[in-house]
């Protein structure tokens, strides 16, 4: 039985139901870009992408009012396990964020728009937005599952 419910433990598990959905969201998006529905894939894209910066932000004022987590307490296998849950979301981040840039300009192409003024996307801009995205979003959901063993250690801990 948990003795507390503590304002970290309820912190990090608002933050993994905040990536479960934030990766429901990219993956239903991902489906859409295949299927050629890239009006919605943009919308479910950038809906992903909100709950992402909603998460960074919501972290700075984590570290603010609650303060960071004290591993002095932590086993070293859930240290490494919170090791590579954070690689996964600085790589989420990175790719994510480069691929939105990418996305971004091809909104402005015909990839998007259905305007004669509009210029053809460029092969080399569509193929690095689809390499970018996807490695974001394997990197989201490699980030999900750590965050799941993380988020079960610290229940773990705060029951013993
Ligand atoms: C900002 C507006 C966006 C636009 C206009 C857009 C547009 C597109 C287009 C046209 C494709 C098809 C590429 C091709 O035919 O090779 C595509 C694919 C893809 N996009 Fe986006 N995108 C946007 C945002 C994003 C974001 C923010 C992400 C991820 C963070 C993303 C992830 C992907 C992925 C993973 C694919 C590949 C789907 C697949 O074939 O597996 N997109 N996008």
């Amino acid at each position: 039985m948990l003795s507390r419910m503590d304002p970290k433990l309820m912190y990090w598990t608002g933050a993994t139901l905040n990536m479960a959905v934030l990766l429901g969201l990219a993956v239903r998006g991902m489906g859409r870009a295949r299927s050629g529905q890239v009006a919605s894939h943009r919308r479910f894209m950038l809906s992903s992408v909100a709950l992402v910066l909603a998460f960074v932000v919501s972290y700075l004022f984590k570290l603010l009012f609650l303060g960071r987590e004290d591993l002095a307490t932590w086993t070293s296998g859930a240290v490494w396990t919170l090791r590579f849950h954070e690689l996964c979301v600085f790589t989420m981040l990175i790719s994510g964020g480069l691929a939105a840039r990418r996305g971004i300009r091809l909104a402005r192409t015909r990839a998007l728009i259905e305007s004669e003024t509009a210029s053809e996307p460029r092969p080399e801009d569509l193929r690095s937005h689809r390499i970018a995205g996807r490695v974001a979003v394997s990197a989201a959901a490699l980030g999900l599952l750590s965050a799941g063993a993380v988020l079960g250690g610290m229940y773990g801990r705060a029951a013993g």
